[in-house]
């Protein structure tokens, strides 16, 4: 079992084991006590892993309360947003009551954010089951709901009071879902970890427990320097910016993984267009993230992405800033007029 401090304006525990989901109750108790819970989660998760949580927390004597969305990007929006509220006030939860997200990144983002806004705040836990959310969006407070014009558009930080991450509900995932959370993973060796680039060409799955690990370490050590996302936090974007533009261009039949995997590639060549990132290693980030099962070639053309990407919530007036690879274990954030985006954009494709 490893343990992981997130110094954030409010600390917590990131907590990865395996078969910790059975034992759920005394982490829970650990961390926020005694409390009326209610549970978010989506279908799929529902029918592989409720019971066994609501069996650990009834034990312990517990009242829980559960809240099921359908599985699906398509879930993350206000009208389950406001759902959940209406369900919460409904059966009298107060101030120290207590929401757990069990799931991935969509039921992360919205249980966090209906804990972030219910009687103005209430405490949350996050127990992922998917890689992406265990090694990303589970950890940092970031929570959200998309509106019609994107992605992620409504939302607030909110930090957890826990994240339990039972590495065992990965074993069910599909080759293609744990590829998508491989995405993010090979972003942090990308970022700033040059070894830990090495040790991924060992192989993911066989290491998650500390593959995990060294991700929610990075993670926090950033979220710590920059928890309110207005410096560098925004490294965590590479990849990101482009890669939300294909996700919507495809309706999202291209998951966030997969995107983030050819947004890696761009903005890796864009930096080898610049001179700013050597072409070893823009082969080597392309054909690790190949060897784990994600694209790397981009469908879309250049004025296509930049249509969207111009939107992103990350626009500050006319310019728009993307991270690019100085080389694996090193990267910057580069600020660009939108008016030369797609000649940046270009030399990526
Ligand atoms: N997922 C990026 C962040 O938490 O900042």
């Amino acid at each position: 079992m490893k343990k992981v401090r997130v110094n954030a304006s409010s600390a917590y525990d990131v907590i990865i084991g395996k078969g910790l989901l059975s034992s759920l109750a005394e982490y829970v108790l650990e961390a926020v006590g005694k409390a009326k819970l209610c549970i978010v989660t989506d279908d799929n998760v529902d029918a592989l892993y409720s019971a066994a949580a609501v069996k650990s927390l009834k034990a312990a004597g517990f009242e829980v309360e559960k809240f099921v969305i359908a599985h699906g990007e398509a879930s993350k929006n206000t009208a389950n947003l406001i759902s959940l509220l209406e369900f919460l006030a409904e059966r009298r939860f107060t101030r120290s009551d207590v929401m757990i997200a069990l799931g991935g990144g969509v039921v992360g983002d919205l249980c966090g954010f209906a804990a972030g806004v219910y009687l103005r705040g209430i405490r949350f836990i996050q127990v992922p089951t998917t890689l992406l959310a265990a090694v990303d969006s589970s950890v940092g407070g970031k929570t959200a709901v998309d509106l019609a014009a994107g992605k992620n558009l409504a939302g607030v930080f909110h930090q957890p009071s826990l994240v339990l991450c039972d590495i065992k509900t990965l074993d069910t995932l599909e080759d293609s879902v744990f590829a998508d959370g491989c995405a993010e993973v090979i972003k942090y060796a990308i970022i700033n970890d040059r070894e830990m680039f090495g040790r991924l060409q060992g192989g993911i799955r066989e290491n998650v427990e500390d593959v995990i690990a060294d991700c929610v370490k990075h993670k926090a050590d950033i979220v710590a320097l920059d928890e309110f996302d207005r410096g560098t936090r925004q490294l965590l974007n590479l990849g990101h910016t482009v890669g939300h533009a294909i996700e919507a261009l495809s309706n999202f039949d291209i998951s966030h993984g997969s995107a983030v995997a050819i947004g890696t590639v761009i903005v890796t060549k864009i930096a080898v267009s610049m001179g700013i990132c050597n072409t070893e290693d823009q082969v080597a980030i392309t054909s690790l993230l190949h060897s784990v099962g994600l694209p790397t070639d981009c469908p879309y053309s250049a004025p296509e992405l930049i249509r969207i990407a111009t939107a992103d919530k990350k626009r500050e007036g006319d310019s728009i800033t993307l991270i690019l690879p100085n080389g694996i274990g090193n990267c910057r954030p580069q600020k660009i007029a939108v008016s030369e985006l797609e000649g940046y954009i270009s030399k990526g494709l």
